[in-house]
Order: structure tokens, then sequence, then C-alpha cells
């Protein structure tokens, strides 16, 4: 497995590769690698010669200084992890060498990146979309692969590349749980042990609108109050959004659900009173289909 650290590295083994006609599939990556990242490392296999994985903790989409500083960095297990998925080729930049000093540069994606976590995170979206754009650029893959538990940030990527005309195919990944349901993400690690055993208010959130939906409930403020019932049910818990949106469009859907509608969550998870460590922000998502 090569591990990359520059960008005319990079190019050059882009070069290589597609003058030999491989196809390259890239799946972008902050690290802290997981079960739900393996199963995108899959999804790239399936769809190209060589799988190439990128780990950059990319600052501009950190609008907290203290949350970039926390965000776990686990780079040896995560060339280890990618060594043992064959992994084909890992680019592992530092920070000077994606972004020149007093960058002046960016992708801004802009309607869709306006409600859920686009509001309580300003400026993220234009982070991921700039990094994700010059990740694309440099490496050139015919895919890449990211996953459905960033639902939003999925949403935004597929119009960047439609909009400015990017020569890539972009792929979603299904959410990966753990047995009791909690969305794998690099985050859970921060959680303390009383907020992970919480954290599955989450997905009951969701479970619970859904089988309102299935036993006929199309009301939308019902839906959604019922999703954040259950979270409110969880001691350590505390709401950034609850929300039911069009998947397409991530607009507000009107008082009934008739079509298909995207339930997403952002919720903070805290340790308990007196106990050490920080509140995690976590989301999840399903699609509601009447
Ligand atoms: O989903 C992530 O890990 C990041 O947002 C991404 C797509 C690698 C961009 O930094």
């Amino acid at each position: 497995m090569r591990v990359i650290e520059t960008i005319p590295e990079l190019r050059a083994l882009s070069d290589s590769e597609r003058s030999a006609g491989a196809r390259v599939a890239l799946i972008p990556t902050m690290g802290a690698l997981h079960r739900g990242h393996l199963s995108l490392l899959e999804e790239g296999r399936k769809r190209a010669d060589r799988v190439w994985v990128s780990i950059f903790v990319n600052p501009t989409q950190f609008e907290d200084a203290a949350d970039l500083s926390d965000y776990p960095r686990t780079l040896e297990a995560d060339l280890a992890c990618c060594r043992a998925a064959g992994v084909d080729a890992v680019f592992a930049p530092d920070a000077s060498e994606m972004y020149a000093p007093s960058t002046q540069t960016w992708v801004e994606v802009t309607e869709l990146a306006k409600p859920l976590c686009g509001s309580s995170r300003p400026g993220h979206f234009r982070g991921v979309a700039t990094i994700v754009a010059k990740l694309l650029l440099t490496a050139r893959p015919h895919v890449a692969v990211f996953g459905e538990k960033d639902y939003q940030q999925l949403a935004i990527i597929r119009r960047m590349v439609r909009d400015l005309g990017l020569d890539v195919e972009i792929a979603g990944g299904a959410i990966v749980r753990e047995p009791d349901g909690l969305a794998l993400s690099s985050r859970n690690r921060q959680l303390h042990p009383e907020a992970r055993r919480e954290a599955t208010a989450l997905v009951r959130a969701l479970n619970a609108a859904q089988a309102a939906l299935a036993a006929g409930e199309r009301d939308t403020q019902r839906l959604v109050a019922l999703a954040g019932a259950e979270i409110r049910k969880a001691p350590l818990a505390r709401i950034d959004y609850v929300d039911l949106r069009d998947p397409d469009s991530l607009e507000p859907i009107g008082e009934r659900l008739e079509a298909a509608g995207l339930l997403a969550l952002a919720v903070f998870m805290r340790p308990p009173a007196g106990a050490e460590g920080q509140e995690v922000r976590l989301i999840d998502n399903r699609l509601l289909q009447p």
C-alpha cells in the first residue's frame, strides 16, 4: 500500500493509473476509521480496480476550534486498517499541503447548505465542498464514495459535482449500525459510556416515526414531534434539530407526508453531571416512504 503525503505524488499516481486504464475509487475520510468506512471501501472495491483512501482532518469544516482539536486522530491504526482491507493507496497530507497560506478560494453550494447542519454549523459545508473539490481535482478518481449518514453532505457533494461539471461518479454507502442501532461514527468514541448507552435515542426516534408512518400517520408535525419525544426521554440528550425535509431539495415538507421524506436528526450527548468529558454531537437520518 502506498502512503502519499504530497499533491504532486498523488497527481503522478493518478496519471499512471489512468494511462494504464485502471478505474480508481476514492474514499475521502477524516480518519478514525470504523466499520462504516470499511463498508465504503467495499463499495469502492465493487466499482473500481484501485481503492484509494484520503485521511485528512479538514480544519476549514470545523467552526469550533475545540471540536477540531478534540477530533480523534489515529493515523497509525487507520493505515493498518487500510492495509488489512487491501487499500491500494492512502493520501494523508498536512494542512499546509491542502491549503496555501491565506487561501481566498472556496467552493460553496448555496441552498442545500442552508438548513439542518448548515444552520447549526455555519461555514461547515463550505469547508467540506472546498476540500472535496480539491481532493477530486487532485486524485481524479473515476468514482468517490461517501456515507449516507451524512445525507446532507452527500447531497451537497452531488450538487457540486453536477454544477461544476466534474468528471466523477458519486456513490453513497448505506449507514452501518452497532447491534443496538447506534449509527457508526468516528465521534462515538468520544462519548461518555453513559451517554453512549443513551445515544440509542437517535435510532429509537427514527424507528418511532417510521412505525407511526406505517400505522397511517401522515401529519409531518406529529411525526417530528414523535421523534423528538423519543430523544427527550434520554436525560443526557439535547436536541439540535429534528426535521422532516424533501429528500432532494431539503426544503420543508407541507403539512402531510405524501411522498418520501428525509427525517434528519442532530443531537448533543453530554456526559453525566460531574463526569469528565465533552458534549458530542451525533447525527442520523432515515428516508420515510409513505
Ligand atoms: O465525511 C467526512 O469525513 C468529511 O466531511 C469529508 C467528506 C472527508 C471531507 O472532509
